[in-house]
């Protein structure tokens, strides 16, 4: 348990709060860019700042304040021009770096002076990322999904009602997966009448997901230069099938988690950006990666989507894998009361978790840079260690890997491009077949 003033320090992100200071600290993904296609405006709320996030007729990206400066109108319902966004009331243009460039029908002089927020963009990966701290910007880091090459990728996106310490908190959960998607998945799917269709076969993974409830020793969790890894130790004499170390996917400080190394055939980032103390914009960045010799199919940008939460009539959809997490981390509360709280030993690594968060926040107090802030651009990074050989896993079991459920037990299944990766499925089939040498037709779609 923490301490009020502790749960405070650690879940705050408004602007001056210990951990809105930190958070400010990074490069923050704001929209898909995507987002942008219907309606180059858009109103965004990052950190408890409400924002306009813009691209002008020249291509160029701006995130400034929510309202003009002259009678507050707010920007959302802007004109993209050539040089930045214009008022809809009165036409005053504002450049991206918030400056107002022009006042329609007022003195050509002076212009200048009047200033709006702003805060600089990048574009990486297909999602927009804004600066929100002191200057001079660290590098942009280049996490290693956001361009890894020969993939199909897609962006789904939801806005949690909770405070992002709780979606982030379930990455140092590794246990969760027993009961959130396990036994609850099956007591939904029993529920819906759908269990026998779905998931009576063995090889459905909430069974697998259940098994990983039993045998279990103690839970670890280790930094990594990056955040930190974490994972259960199960024993074959408290019941498990065998003695085995499991590790869990990797937290990568401050609102990253990553399942699956870059190259394996489906890989994703989660990502839990604070809109304000109680919502989260959730981003689930999904890398399906082709293995040499295969060719991934073409994309023009990294689409997006919205993974639905209610079907029609208005019940909450739980049959996938992130809605079950939607869900657990929502019925915490807005900001969970962490007072409150009687832990076990499964919550090892959610400690750790909250203690990393704590150092980082020092460091930003002591006028350091925390963990993650790159002065000088890396290169790739590798937040969850070095990609696998990809060959290697090609001839064991890539084509296996496939089938693991994500298609109709996960969020992708709404994907806009989840027909392009069963068409990269079914490109890796033939190459697979064709290098085996069996003389066989292509499989059907
Ligand atoms: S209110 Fe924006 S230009 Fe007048
Ligand atoms: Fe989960």
């Amino acid at each position: 348990m923490l301490s009020t003033a502790a749960n405070e320090r650690l879940t705050r992100v408004g602007p001056g709060t210990p951990c809105g200071e930190l958070m400010r600290r990074y490069w923050i993904p704001v929209a898909a860019l995507t987002q942008l296609d219907p309606n180059p405006v858009r109103k965004v709320r990052v950190l408890g700042e409400d924002l306009v996030l813009y691209r002008n007729t020249s291509g160029g990206l701006g995130l400034i304040g929510e309202r003009c400066l002259h009678r507050l109108v707010e920007m959302k319902h802007g004109i993209p021009d050539e040089r930045g966004l214009r008022c809809p009331y009165h036409g005053w243009l504002y450049g991206a770096d918030g400056a107002c460039l022009e006042r329609p029908m007022e003195s050509a002089k002076g212009e200048f002076k009047f200033r709006t927020k702003a805060y600089p963009v990048k574009e990486l990966g297909g999602l927009v990322f804004a600066w929100m701290g002191p200057q001079p910007a660290p590098a942009l880091p280049r996490w290693d999904l956001f361009v890894w090459p020969n993939a199909v990728k897609q962006i789904a996106v939801n806005i949690i009602d909770c405070n992002w310490l709780q979606c982030q908190e379930n990455t140092g959960d590794p246990t969760h997966s027993v009961w959130a998607h396990g036994h609850l998945f099956k007591y939904v799917l029993q529920r819906q009448g759908k269990y026998e269709d779905r998931a009576a076969s063995v090889d459905h993974t909430l069974h697998g997901r259940t098994k990983w409830g039993t045998g279990i020793k103690e839970l670890y969790a280790n930094a990594t230069p990056y955040g930190f890894e974490k994972g259960i130790v199960f024993s074959k004499e408290l019941g498990a099938e065998e003695d085995l170390v499991r590790r869990h996917s990797t937290v990568i400080f401050p609102f990253y988690t990553q399942t699956g190394k870059a190259g394996m055939p489906r890989s994703e980032f989660q990502i839990r950006v604070p809109i304000d103390d109680a919502h989260t914009l959730h981003i689930c960045y999904q890398v399906y990666a082709a293995p040499p010799g295969v060719e991934a199919p073409g994309q023009d940008n990294v689409p997006w989507y919205e993974p639905p939460t209610h079907d029609e009539n208005n019940e909450l959809i739980l049959d996938y894998v992130l809605a079950q997490d939607a869900l657990v981390w929502k019925a915490q509360g807005a900001i969970t009361d962490r007072s409150k709280e009687i832990l076990g030993r499964t919550d090892l690594p959610i400690l750790f978790l909250r203690r990393q968060l704590d150092e980082q926040i020092a460091l930003v107090e002591q006028g350091k840079d925390p963990m993650n802030v790159f002065r000088r651009d890396p290169g790739m990074i590798h937040g969850s260690g070095a990609p696998p050989d990809q060959q290697a896993m090609f001839s064991q079991n890539y084509r296996k890997m496939y089938h693991k459920g994500f298609a109709t037990d996960d969020a992708d299944r709404y994907g806009p491009a989840i027909d392009l990766v069963k068409d990269l499925h079914r490109r890796i089939e033939i190459a697979d077949l064709a290098r085996a040498g069996a003389n066989v037709e292509a499989p059907a779609k």
